[in-house]
């Protein structure tokens, strides 16, 4: 890369991060814009002062961090500090981490270069795992209760229920027991996706194949079978992506069109050159195949769309654990695809997933 693309000119104010950095003796000679948003204080009054002062940053416990760490004295072969929660006076809380700039190993310090960061966007994501926590714990509750609540009444009452009686408590129990293994081997698919550690082995796939036989297994559940209607529009000659995990996505939205669903239930699948958009990254094309699968249900409200893939979002009572669509556009974005929701003709919800035709295993 030439050294005339703008970037020899970077200005500290540039950076999103705070950022103070002090000279040798101490004293600062820069305090960017974000380093004023984060800790309130203005540039003007920092510029020439002692790093003590212009950032009088505090541990937790309280005491002086820059008296506690003290960068132009102590070990000389101290490179700097790990990121810390300090507090500035007024109790403002920032992430802090320094760098000391020595001209050579074990000389003077040069200079002090601190990087500060706000707490929002960690606040943000303890609170999300927090609610994550809670939200799971509710989830795996109410069918323990009721496991609980049927062994325990059969084992002091065993006597005085008939086999009729007893049978009916353990199909309940039989059932919610599924419900938690499920309920268990969604949440870890939702923590390979959520850590980007979703395993995609790659094979040949036959979608179409793949939707028949959905198809048939949900017609043999007891479904009508006017309730499908498949249409084929020539796949791509070629196409590769993990059969179990594409089971998972076509499970998903057929177990969805007819649950939530009314109506005939749509499915196409077809050759798709999609261009897709996404914010902060630049368009790029999808080749490969489409599967689209619409309802002539009620449908999701436009307002509620842009909701429908997150996890334990669910439109009404009639939810599940709302954890379905998020693993779907998991997966779906793990084979390098795309998924939109919009609405069918009729009104009804329409899931359209394009996955890239891809290339096998052996040859990445
Ligand atoms: N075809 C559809 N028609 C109308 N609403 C739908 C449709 N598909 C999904 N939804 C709405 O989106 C919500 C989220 O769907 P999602 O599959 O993520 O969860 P779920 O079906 O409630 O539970 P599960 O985790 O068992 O799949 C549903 O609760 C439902 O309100
Ligand atoms: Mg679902």
């Amino acid at each position: 890369m030439g050294g005339d693309d703008g970037l020899a000119t970077l200005e500290p104010d540039d950076l999103p991060d705070g950022l103070v950095v002090a000279d040798e003796q101490g004293r600062v000679v820069v305090f960017n814009r974000a380093a004023e948003r984060i800790t309130g204080r203005s540039a003007h009054f920092a510029i020439g002062v002692a790093l003590e002062r212009a950032l009088p940053l505090e541990d937790l416990d309280g005491r002086r961090w820059w008296q506690l760490t003290d960068p132009y004295g102590g070990l000389a072969v101290r490179s700097g500090q790990p990121e810390r929660n300090l507090l500035l006076p007024g109790g403002r809380e920032v992430l802090v981490c320094a760098r000391y700039v020595r001209e050579r190993p074990g000389g003077p310090v040069r200079r002090v270069v601190v990087s500060l960061r706000g707490t929002e966007a960690r606040r943000r994501t303890e609170r999300s795992h927090a609610e994550l926590i809670a939200t799971v714990a509710h989830e795996l509750r109410s069918p323990l209760t009721s496991v609980k609540g049927f062994t325990a009444t059969l084992l002091a009452k065993w006597e005085r229920f008939n086999d009729g009686q007893k049978r009916v408590m353990l199909e309940t129990v039989d059932a919610d027991a599924d419900r938690v293994t499920r309920l268990i081997a969604e949440l870890l698919d939702i923590s390979r996706i959520d850590a980007g550690r979703l395993e995609i082995r790659r094979q040949r796939l036959d979608l179409a194949a793949a939707v028949r036989r959905h198809v048939q297994g949900k017609v043999a559940a007891g479904i009508p079978e006017e309730r499908f209607d498949i249409r084929v529009a020539a796949p791509p000659a070629e196409q590769w992506g993990d059969p179990d995990k594409i089971d998972q996505v076509l499970a998903n939205l057929l177990e969805n069109a007819v649950r939530h669903g009314e109506g005939t239930v749509t499915i196409e699948v077809g050759a798709a050159k999609d261009v897709v958009e996404a914010a902060g990254s630049p368009p790029r094309t999808i080749e490969g195949t489409a599967v689209t699968v619409s309802d002539q249900g009620a449908g999701i409200a436009e307002e509620a769309m842009p909701r429908v893939f997150t996890r334990f979002w669910r439109g009404s009572k009639r939810g599940g654990t709302g954890l379905g669509l998020y693993i779907v556009k998991g997966i779906v974005e793990a084979h390098g695809g795309v998924i939109r929701i919009s609405r069918a003709e009729g009104g009804g919800a329409r899931f359209r997933f394009v996955l890239p035709a891809g290339v096998p295993d052996f040859m990445l």
